[in-house]
């Protein structure tokens, strides 16, 4: 397994690792910085492959922060891998997950965020924004860099497939047809909830005008950030209640 790496924004970086047998993009974000900043860590069965990528951006040992948006295996799997690596690494997350995973999980403790709370690696600024329950998972949140407008977004714009690392395409469109494809599956249903908070907090995402949408599966999509956002509620509802699957 050989990593892709591409920069989407300055000094941020998408190590792409694509798995055929689902027919998906695995990525994983690092930002190279005075604190430098890893987004997703990873599966641990991933790791070598991860950790040879990231040697070609920084020193793996100088990794000061871990983040990811929700406890999965492909959001934090490797987390203790990297804290291993990494002596002067803290894992980073909210509040929620900080509580309920992470301070039992991870070897080291984390730094918990509060909403709104921003998270600064030297020349970037991340703010931190919870948003339970979206993608899915009660301790879910994003990270946004406020200076290039990139919004860290998790299975947000999930897209199948071996895509191109960057498109200004119908990133939207991309996202209908995986979730269609996964709510199709027996096991893979029910991917993402709907409830009455989902476009409320697509809303509050879209506040923040994103430029860049780094999604963890498929392309990072540059464009109007925003309306894509607000687009992806119309897909989940659609999608999640069997309705209206092309609009
Ligand atoms: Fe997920
Ligand atoms: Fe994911």
């Amino acid at each position: 397994m050989s990593a892709r790496i591409d920069e989407i924004a300055p000094d941020l970086y998408r190590i792409c690792l694509y798995v055929p047998a689902f027919d998906l993009q695995f990525n994983h974000f690092l930002v190279r910085d005075e604190e430098p900043l890893l987004f997703h860590t990873g599966m641990r069965g991933m790791f070598p492959a991860m950790r040879e990528a990231v040697a070609t951006l920084i020193d793996p040992a100088s990794l000061r922060w871990i983040s990811w948006s929700h406890f999965e295996v492909d959001e934090c799997g490797a987390l203790n891998e990297w804290l291993a690596e990494a002596p002067h690494a803290t894992p980073v997350c909210g509040e929620v997950g900080a509580m309920v995973n992470i301070a039992d999980f991870a070897n080291r403790p984390p730094r918990a965020l509060k909403p709104d709370e921003i998270l600064g690696t030297g020349r970037h600024r991340f703010r931190f924004v919870p948003t339970p329950h979206l993608p899915h998972g009660w301790d879910a949140g994003v990270l946004f860099e406020e200076t290039d407008r990139v919004l860290l977004c998790s299975d947000l714009m999930h897209q199948l497939g071996d895509v191109e690392p960057v498109t200004s395409a119908d990133v939207v469109g991309r996202y209908r047809q995986a979730f269609e494809t996964y709510q199709r599956s027996p096991v893979l249903m029910d991917y993402v909830p709907y409830t009455e908070n989902t476009k409320r907090q697509l809303a509050n995402l879209a506040a923040l005008r994103p430029r860049t949408l780094a999604a963890m599966h498929g392309s990072t999509f540059v464009g109007d950030g925003a309306a894509a956002l607000i687009a992806s509620g119309e897909v989940i509802r659609q999608v999640t209640s069997g309705s209206a699957a092309t609009v």
